[in-house]
């Protein structure tokens, strides 16, 4: 068998309170997302859906247990290797698109690469275009965020994390903040890089019925993995 691209420990997540007890909010997680897998992850409003993207994501640490990836344990790795992991190894997409308002579409999505310093501009500047022809926005490659619509924000927004081609990619709720229409046209758009890049996806949604979009659907629930749910 292959090696799992991620793999968690019995993770525990608490948030320390002023004068109250800690909010346990993950209570013992196991995890392996295989190679290619399209996992989604249900549960309700604050079970820790976004807690465990963003202890995957390393935007945060876990109270206890361990994270690996492939043959990384994110805990051991310095404030140095975690910033080339997120830059390089995974992208994110958030529920709000966090696009910069100041750039166009096009500069938003170029973003990553100039951070990573490691090709030409015109290479990047080509993959970008493609980018956005492959979310189907090429003939908005000058707006600027507020000169598009919320889904075709978030496209720019999905563009831009695979900017970088990351192994992995992360979804919190991309479709929180759309109506129906766009929250398919959004999954599509998912599935599709999945078939086509062999993308690892990771997604939270609330919505069981994109959930079932994807190959693998968990629930948390109390702090955990509830039993059955695949
Ligand atoms: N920094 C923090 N300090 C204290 N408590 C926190 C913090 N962040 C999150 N929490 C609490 O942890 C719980 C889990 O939060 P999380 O954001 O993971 O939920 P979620 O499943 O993503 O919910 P939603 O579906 O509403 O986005 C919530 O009850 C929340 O109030
Ligand atoms: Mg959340």
């Amino acid at each position: 068998m292959t090696e799992p691209v991620f793999r968690l420990e019995n993770l525990h997540k608490s948030y320390k309170r002023e004068g109250r007890e800690d909010l346990e909010v993950l209570k013992g997680i196991h995890l392996e997302v295989g190679e290619k897998s399209f996992l989604t992850i249900v549960g309700k409003s604050g079970s820790g859906k976004s807690t465990i993207l963003q202890l995957m994501a390393a935007f945060d640490k876990p109270t206890s247990g361990e994270i690996w990836f492939r043959s990384q344990n994110l805990s051991v790795l310095s404030d140095v290797e975690l910033s080339t992991y997120r830059n390089r190894s995974i992208g994110f997409i958030f529920q709000f698109h966090h696009l910069l308002p100041e750039f166009t579409s096009l500069e938003n999505i170029l973003l990553p690469g100039l951070i990573r310093q490691e090709e030409k501009r015109q290479v990047l500047e080509n993959r970008a275009a493609s980018l956005l022809n492959l979310v189907g926005l090429s003939d908005r490659a000058d707006h600027k965020p507020s000169q598009l619509s919320g889904g075709e924000q978030q496209r720019v927004a999905i563009a831009r994390a695979l900017m970088n081609q990351p192994e992995v990619l992360f979804a919190d709720e991309p479709t929180g903040n759309l109506d129906s229409g766009n929250s398919e046209l959004i999954f599509s758009l998912l599935a599709k890089i999945h078939s086509e890049y062999e993308t690892t996806l990771v997604v939270v949604t609330h919505n069981l019925e994109l959930a079932r979009m994807g190959k693998t659907m968990l629930e948390i629930r109390d702090g955990m993995f509830a039993e059955g749910s695949n």
